[in-house]
């Protein structure tokens, strides 16, 4: 595996690869790499000649009170990870690569209908910091496609719209959430979780796929399904931002027109903001 920081090598050795004809898959992370990564990269392996991994902690994705500063780094096991799932190419610029001018004064990439919504209510400015560093990573990389987890759907949902409305050539890809043998989806952010509270944790999912099974049932009275998600994981000792049913595609409140939904939570436990959501 190459090792890189610089974005004009980057741009040169994935040059030389389109030139030979090869077809190239990537995947954009932030690091702290566990087995929800290795899956993507398995999968990037599965659709590509080439893949490219990114590892960059996106400041302007943090607002000012958030975990930039603590957000775990682990570049050695990362690598090393990388290494045993055959990646070809690993990228980690730097801050001053990425934003030459500093974050105040950096070009932005927003996505209105969709960034301002559910976590964007909670986090400001969030998406536009993870429009603004995946529309870069895109051009950079022009991969032929791009692979994202479903853990994260907004983010998902948001990415989809912008390579869609910038007509960006690179196919975006979502990947199936992976879980902990008891439920819990893999994040970076489970360090956070004490053992007491990782003992918890499971019953994230566990209140969704409640929820999931009253729809699944025929009940459609959304109101009272979300009241009853948040008052379980209130129960439970969880501080919930959201629980919510949405359209899967717009992320709207489910219409007459809406083939498929999703039920989304973003909830703290102790000091970590967990986020899950299943698809109905
Ligand atoms: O999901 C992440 O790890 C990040 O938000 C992403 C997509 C790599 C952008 O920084």
């Amino acid at each position: 595996m190459k090792s890189i920081a610089s974005p004009a090598e980057l741009r040169q050795i994935l040059k030389e690869w389109r030139r030979d004809g090869q077809r190239v898959a990537f995947v954009p992370t932030m690091g702290n790499l566990h087995a929800g990564h290795g899956h993507l990269v398995r999968e990037a392996g599965k659709r590509a000649d080439r893949v490219v991994v990114s590892i960059f902690v996106n400041p302007l994705q943090f607002g000012p009170k958030e975990d930039f500063d603590r957000y775990p780094r682990t570049p050695g096991e990362d690598a090393a990870l990388l290494e045993s799932l055959n990646v070809d190419l690993l990228f980690s610029p730097s801050v001053a690569d990425m934003y030459p001018r500093g974050r105040d004064s950096s070009t932005l990439v927003d996505v209105p209908d969709l960034s301002g919504i559910l976590c964007g209510e909670f986090r400001p400015g969030h998406f536009v910091g993870v429009a603004t560093v995946v529309a870069m990573l895109l051009d950079l990389v022009q991969a032929d496609c791009a692979l994202f987890g479903e853990k994260d759907f907004q983010q998902l949902t948001i990415i989809r719209r912008m390579a869609e409305d910038l007509l960006m050539p690179t196919e975006i890809i979502g990947v199936p959430t992976i879980r902990e043998a008891d439920g819990l989806a893999m994040s970076s952010r489970n360090r956070y979780l004490t053992a007491t509270e990782r003992v918890i944790a499971p019953q994230l999912y566990a209140t969704l796929s409640i929820a999931r099974n009253a729809l699944l049932s025929g009940k459609a009275d959304y109101a009272t399904i979300e009241a009853q998600g948040r008052t379980i994981l209130a129960s439970h000792g969880f501080r919930p931002d959201y629980f919510t049913v949405r359209d899967a595609v717009t992320l709207q409140v489910p219409g007459p027109d809406t083939v498929d939904r999703v039920i989304l939570v973003a909830a703290w436990l102790g000091r970590a903001r967990l986020l899950d959501n299943v698809r109905v």
